[in-house]
């Protein structure tokens, strides 16, 4: 699923956000089917979708047609829930990635507690990884979430770079990078294979890109972010094309 290392890790695209602004008017574009191809084509070695329980976003529609045009790998991000579970099953993305969700956060906060759940997670792990779908756990970089990960059996964890992202100043980024290194350190040791994301921007994703097993980072935001901004010009000029009947 993961393309061979070459010393850096790969690009997910989390095209959620294309689903935001469409979902903002309940209209049919801009479609993150689109959105995954031309990100494809930009060279994304992956592209990821979160299906919240409120669909919000992303579609149950939007997966099934991902499953079917996406040509690097689909990365589905879900919770641990039984109906979660049933599609994954059916849709059978490359590898699913069990993350935290409550109704009224903004997206997602902190990484999913594995310890409190093992029994729970357990379950969802086997009965995705016994159809051949690779479970990766969205963690915090803590000793006991990255040691109940591996009593899980999960393939992968995802680290949660949030705490990093959102640090204040560079003495607490570097103690905040150096927990995500430590945190890389025991999952590589422990046989995990080592994902990271959340917050990361054009600024701050190198430190993080070169932490020791880093497979892949998944990154939404800041790319939709930068794609609306730097495809505006064009836009508009297309848009006065479009009014003199030129488009
Ligand atoms: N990884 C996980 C598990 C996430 O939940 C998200 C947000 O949906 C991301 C990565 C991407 O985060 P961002 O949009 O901040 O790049």
């Amino acid at each position: 699923m993961h393309r061979e290392r070459l010393g850096l890790p790969t690009l997910g695209v989390n095209i959620d956000h294309i689903a935001t602004i469409r979902q903002a008017r309940r209209t049919v574009e801009p479609d993150p089917i689109a959105g995954a191809v031309l990100a494809e084509l930009g060279g994304a070695d992956g592209i990821t979708a979160h299906l919240r329980e409120d669909r919000r976003h992303i579609q149950e529609r939007d997966v099934r047609l991902l499953r079917q045009t996406v040509r690097t790998h689909l990365n589905l991000e879900m919770a641990a829930t039984d109906e979660m579970v049933a599609i994954a099953l059916d849709i059978k993305p490359d590898y699913v990635t069990l993350v935290p969700e409550r109704r009224e956060e903004v997206t997602t906060e902190g990484g999913l507690d594995i310890a409190g759940q093992i029994a729970r997670i357990g379950e969802v792990v086997d009965k995705l990884q016994s159809a051949d779908i690779p479970v990766s756990l969205f963690i915090d970089a803590e000793p006991a979430q990255i040691e109940a990960s591996v009593k899980v059996q999960a393939k992968f964890i995802e680290l949660h770079t949030g705490r990093y992202a959102e640090a204040k100043d560079e003495k607490s980024r570097k103690q905040e990078l150096d927990v995500l290194a430590a945190g890389c350190e025991q999952a590589m040791k422990a046989g995990l294979r080592i994902n990271a994301g959340h917050g990361l921007t054009y600024w701050n994703v190198y430190p993080v890109a070169c932490l020791p097993g880093m497979e892949e980072l998944n990154i939404g935001h800041t790319i939709i972010s930068r794609a609306v901004l730097v495809g505006m010009e064009r836009a508009v000029q297309e848009m006065k094309l479009a009014m003199r009947g030129k488009f």
